[in-house]
This record gives structure tokens, sequence and C-alpha cells, in this order.
């Protein structure tokens, strides 16, 4: 789907895609009223077709997946109580504190494989008030993501995802999903939606990730739990007046770009296997399960490579002083592929 009018590959983000001509046309047909007043019939449907598709009671539309994942926090805490989540989670890393700083809330961070908790440990870094003569900050909340953006687009198997979940009802802790890739998830592992967040408490999807929508994000929970979401989303500015116009685009793409996420997880595949032979190139295949890859040099730094890597027209993000991540996305096609190899086989 190559109609971007750019010679540069740009593997930086699956945020950046530009709307296609098909979802632009959506969004400029699209009825429209106002979402505050509750009475916008395009946020409507996108937030009805997502509460089916994941079987959840209700959704909230969103403005992103920062602020869907701060509302779930904040709807399920008190101050004063602990989050628990993954060591390199998002809502840890790039989410500027909005834990500590929106919901009061200390963090216990949980070790992995590739961004993967095992329950187990889990089940370790959950502390409870309750029994610690009064030392321990009280774990209500366990959030989970998948895929797992710094594991590498890692998938959860399911059978970890309902242990993690049993163990978060086990004590007394609510579970939420941050599954802003949650779309490449299911595309690579089979599971259908609906069956792999049944036993969360809130889930986050991202619209404007993998399936190319310009923006938006959507807070699935019980309907009691969206109705405290929705008061929090006012709280927080998140209240969009004619937002059809962009749930328009959502609508579209979880109609249009959803199967053809097999394609990237191909690309990614192909851009992991080729880079990972050349021999100053490291790529740790069992992170390669979805539309990321993150390649590790010890001869050439993360920034000469970025530099390197640009001069040749080529986009991409450094995530240590090591590491590069590339993702893959819509806009890029088979020959940006091979065109991405032969950049790095000429840098290697
Ligand atoms: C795993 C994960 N969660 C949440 C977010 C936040 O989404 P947004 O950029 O829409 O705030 C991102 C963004 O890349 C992400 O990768």
């Amino acid at each position: 789907m190559q109609y971007i009018d750019s010679d540069r590959v740009d593997l930086r983000s699956d945020t950046i895609t530009q709307p296609t001509p098909g979802m632009r046309e959506a969004m400029s047909e699209a009825i429209v009223g106002d979402d505050v007043l509750g009475d916008d019939p395009t946020v409507i449907e996108l937030q009805n077709r997502l509460a089916s598709m994941f079987n959840k009671e209700a959704a909230l539309f969103v403005p992103s997946g920062t602020m869907s994942n701060a509302i779930a926090i904040k709807a399920q805490t008190s101050p004063g109580d602990e989050i628990i989540t993954e060591r390199n989670s998002h809502i840890y890393v790039y989410e500027g504190g909005g834990y500590a700083a929106l919901s009061g809330c200390s963090i216990a961070l949980v070790p992995s494989q590739n961004g993967i908790m095992n329950p187990v440990e889990v089940e370790k870094s959950i502390r409870k008030r309750e029994g610690s003569l009064g030392h321990y900050p009280n774990g209500t909340l366990v959030c989970v993501e998948n895929t797992s953006n710094r594991g590498g687009g890692t998938f959860y198997p399911q059978g970890n995802l309902d242990s993690i979940c049993e163990v978060a009802k086990n004590s007394d802790c609510s579970s939420h999903l941050d599954g802003a890739r949650i779309f490449n998830a299911a595309v690579a592992s089979g599971t259908h939606l609906d069956r792999m967040v049944r036993d969360f408490d809130s889930v986050s999807v991202c619209l404007s990730k993998g399936l190319g929508a310009p923006v938006g994000s959507v807070l699935l929970s019980s309907s009691e739990r969206i109705g405290a979401a929705h008061r929090w989303r006012k709280m927080f500015g998140g209240g969009m007046r004619q937002a059809g116009i962009i749930a328009a685009a959502g609508i579209y793409a979880i109609e249009n770009h959803m199967d053809r996420l097999v394609e990237d997880h191909n690309h990614a595949k192909a851009l992991a296997e080729s880079i990972g032979r050349m021999p100053n190139f490291n790529v740790d295949m069992d992170s390669v399960s979805t539309n990321m890859v993150y390649v590790q040099s010890d001869e050439i730094t993360s920034n000469d490579l970025l530099e390197g890597l640009s001069e040749r027209g080529i986009d991409v993000l450094t995530i240590d002083e090591s590491t590069i991540r590339l993702v893959t996305h819509l806009h890029i096609t088979q020959g940006d592929v091979n065109r991405v190899i032969a950049c790095f086989e000429s840098l290697s």
C-alpha cells in the first residue's frame, strides 16, 4: 500500500502511519454528534462494536493509549495503593509516571523473559497492607502488556494470561491489559480477542498503532467500571465533541486493517532473519513475534547506526547505546524490506 509521497522508509514506529484514502473517505462521511453530551452515533457505534468484539459490557473512546491506561489505573485504585507491572512496561517507562502523579500509586516491577511475566513472579510481587504491620502499600491492580513493546513485540501464551488473572483475583487485585497492540497479538497467536481478554477486568486497545487510525484508543470493561472511567475521562480533559470524525477512522481500521497485520509480521521476520545473519548485528529471533525487530550491535553504536541508516533514507529509533528498533506497519512494502536489508548490508 505505497501511496505516501516520500522516498524514505520510516520504521520508527507503527504510530507514524497516515490515514489511507479509504479511511479519509470514511472520516469525511462520518455522521457526528457531541460525544460529551453522549450523542455522537459514530463514537457509539465504535464503542459498541469493540465491546462486542471483546465481549465486555461497555467501552469508552479516549484520545490515547496513555490516557486509557491512566483512566484504568485511576478507576481501579485508591491513592497509596500499588500497581504491579512488568519491569520495562509502557506504563512504567513511557507514561510520565502518571500512575504516581494522577493516581497516587507506587509501582512494583516484575522481571520477565522478553517482556513476558511469569505468574509466579507476579504473585511474588504483590504486596498487601494486611499482615504487614502497616509496612507495605496495598497492591490492588496487576497490569499486563500484550504485545510487549520493550519485550520485542512478543505475545503472551494464553495459559500465562489466564494464570496471571487468577493470581490477581486470588490476591484481591483487579487486572488490566494494556493491549495497545492486542490486534497484533491476536493475529500472531490465532487466539480470538474475546478469549484473550476473558479474565481481565479492563482492557485498553489502540486504534492508532498497527491498525493505522490517526488517533484514538478504547477502554473496555464492565458497565460499572466504564461509568467510573467516564467521569475520570472528563476530569483528565479527554472528553471530545464531534469525535465521530476520528471514531470513523477506527471503525474503518477494524474492518480493513486487522487481517493484513500478518504482512507486517512477515516483513519483520524477513528483516530480522537477514539482519541477524550479518556479522555486525545481533537479533534475538525468540523475541521477533509480531511487527518489531530490535537490532543490537557491539561494533556500531546505535547513534552511528541511526545516522548511517538515515543518510540512506531509513528512519529508526534508538533504544539504548547498542540497540535500535525497527517497526513494520501498513506503509512498508516488500520493496522497502529489500532496501532496508541492503542498507544494513552496506553498514555491516
Ligand atoms: C504498549 C503501549 N501502551 C501504551 C501506549 C500509549 O499509546 P499512546 O501513544 O496513544 O499514548 C503505547 C504507545 O506506543 C504502547 O506501545
